[in-house]
């Protein structure tokens, strides 16, 4: 039987663009709203340590939506003990430990759990004991996906922005091989028993072969559905995302 595939809504880039100005608009809560309405499974937002986009405020709004709709949200964030304190304040459904450099743009690289195994896993266990469903992003690389289930989490996110910025700029042996290693990562996680995820950088030209991976249970799908939403707006940039995780998950449907 084929797993559901999830979608996940990163609605960071609309407080990118509100802090653009200052002030209130455009809401990322009203556009969790949206994407809930218009078919996403859950909201994922990164509170980065520089308040660059989401700020504590949205955090506790999407908190408060989320629980009302009793919709999951995932929350990302560094593992730092002002996180922790965040997290383990608002207890949202899941969240997601990512590494986080501030002179960076996006999360660039996955966590290293292999070197941080010993600093990591205390923070999974407070997690679990909250009730939280911890995942930790990581590459593809055997290594990390055991070190990470040794940690206690439930769930690895596979990165998938080396895959998608090699389909981007046409590098097709760089994507074969990234799309294998994603593939081989996926089935190890999930012999592992972990829960596999999956993000970064997916576009419309990107999702189809991430989704097709039957492991996946989740995609976290943030940056190009808020840029598409500017031409088609929100809801029917996911409802387009979402037909073609579909059509990959299920081709003769
Ligand atoms: N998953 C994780 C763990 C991330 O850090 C991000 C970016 O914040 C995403 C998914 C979404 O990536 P994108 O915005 O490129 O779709």
């Amino acid at each position: 039987m084929t797993l559901r595939l999830r979608l996940g809504v990163n609605i960071d880039h609309v407080a990118t663009v509100r802090n653009a100005r200052g002030g209130l608009y455009p809401d990322p809560v009203r556009a969790a709203q949206e994407a809930l309405a218009a078919g996403a499974d859950g909201i994922t937002a990164h509170l980065r340590e520089d308040r660059r986009h989401i700020s504590d405020a949205d955090i506790a709004g999407l908190s408060e939506l989320l629980n009302r709709q009793e919709r999951p949200l995932n929350l990302e964030m560094a593992v730092t003990q002002e996180m922790l304190a965040i997290a383990l304040h608002h207890r949202p459904h899941a969240v997601c430990l990512v590494p986080e450099k501030r002179e960076e743009r996006t999360t660039e690289g996955g966590l290293d759990v292999v070197g941080g195994h010993n600093w990591i896993t205390p923070f999974v266990g407070q997690l679990n004991e909250a009730g939280c469903r911890v995942s930790l992003f990581i590459g593809p690389d055997p290594e990390q996906i055991h070190a990470a289930q040794r940690t206690g989490a439930a769930v690895v996110e596979l990165h998938t922005g080396a895959f998608c910025d090699a389909v981007r700029e046409g590098r097709v042996e760089d994507a074969q091989a990234e799309l294998s290693a994603l593939r081989d990562g996926a089935t190890l996680a999930a012999r592992l028993g972990l829960e596999v995820h999956a993000g970064h950088g997916i576009d419309y030209e990107t999702v189809g072969d991430v989704a097709a991976i039957p492991e996946i249970a989740e995609l976290n799908i943030g940056h190009f559905l808020i840029g598409e939403a500017i031409f088609v707006g929100l809801g029917p940039a996911i409802r387009r995302m979402r037909d073609l995780m579909d059509a990959a998950r299920e081709p003769d449907a």
